[in-house]
């Protein structure tokens, strides 16, 4: 299961309730988020890091936003389930992929980003190459969160990966795309997974400022938006021995932080067996 970027407070919030709601209603084996705006939009703390990791997300993903807050370069050292895009130079502290053991099945995470209306770093498609030549002699089960502007870059990823990697799921315009389907060599691709946030917003940050830059041309303060909330991604099932995808479905739904019951049943269709949420951290941070 995978949650797009988890955008700001509210973001944050509905990640910590729904999380737990998703795996049940999609019996999903493992969580993938992408956190790169969950810090009110820019970056991650380590903070809210760990938190998000109690909600039941095993591995996080990011992109060009990770850098924003400085005391995530330390975090990176101690943390190797937080990815940052692996084609950053060499020196960049993190890595770009995680290997995991999900009850004697081993599974790999990437994270790679786009360089078309992007920063100009290291060639992600020489980095997949690079990358899965090693990967694949672990494991057949690899997710990639592809960050990145341009629809043709990610589709072209799609091609110079097809049937080398179970998914390829698209994260950065935080609007979900129409296009999920799994290729004839058995990988499942999405332009773009969505966002996790306020609705209510220019992709998840305030209509205020956002508007008045394009009005003005002026730079202006941005703030994660907070209304109209939704958790947004994808559910991509991969089978265990060949590593195929077998479906992907995009799913998007509701959070009212004053109808927490009623957002889970509107998920559900009765009242969460797993509601049993008693190891959540509520989000209490005063970051927007
Ligand atoms: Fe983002
Ligand atoms: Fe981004």
């Amino acid at each position: 299961m995978f949650i797009a970027d988890i955008c700001g407070k509210a973001g944050r919030q509905a990640t910590a309730h729904l999380t737990e709601v998703l795996k049940e209603k999609f019996n999903a084996d493992y969580v993938v988020a992408n956190v790169e705006n969950a810090a009110g939009g820019f970056g991650v703390t380590p903070e809210m890091s760990r938190k998000i990791f109690t909600y039941g997300v095993n591995v996080q993903t990011s992109g060009n936003h990770i850098w924003d807050r400085v005391d995530i370069l330390e975090y990176f050292e101690e943390e190797p389930k937080l990815l940052r895009p692996d084609n950053y130079p060499k020196s960049a502290p993190g890595s770009g992929v995680y290997l995991d053991d999900v009850s004697g099945t081993k599974i790999a995470v990437m994270n790679l980003m786009g360089r078309t209306y992007m920063h100009n770093i290291d060639c992600p498609f020489k980095a997949a190459a690079k990358n899965l030549a090693g990967i694949s002699k672990e494991t057949n089960i690899i997710f990639l969160d592809f960050h990145a502007e341009a629809t043709s870059e990610k589709q072209a990823m799609m091609h110079h990966l097809d049937g080398r990697v179970s998914a390829i799921v698209g994260t950065h315009t935080h609007v979900q795309t129409a296009d999920e389907y799994i290729t004839e060599n058995g990988t499942a691709y999405i332009t773009d997974a969505g966002m996790t946030g306020s609705y209510d917003s220019v992709i998840g940050m305030e209509v205020g400022p956002s508007l008045g830059r394009f009005l003005t041309g002026m730079p202006k303060r941005f703030t994660a938006a907070k209304d109209d909330v939704k958790i947004a991604g994808v559910i991509v099932a991969i089978d265990k021995t060949t590593g195929k995808a077998k479906s992907i479905q995009r799913y998007r739904y509701d959070f009212d932080i004053n109808k927490i019951d009623e957002s889970k049943f509107a998920i559900l269709g009765y009242k969460p067996k797993r509601s049993s949420i008693a190891h959540l951290q509520e989000d209490d941070s005063n970051d927007n």
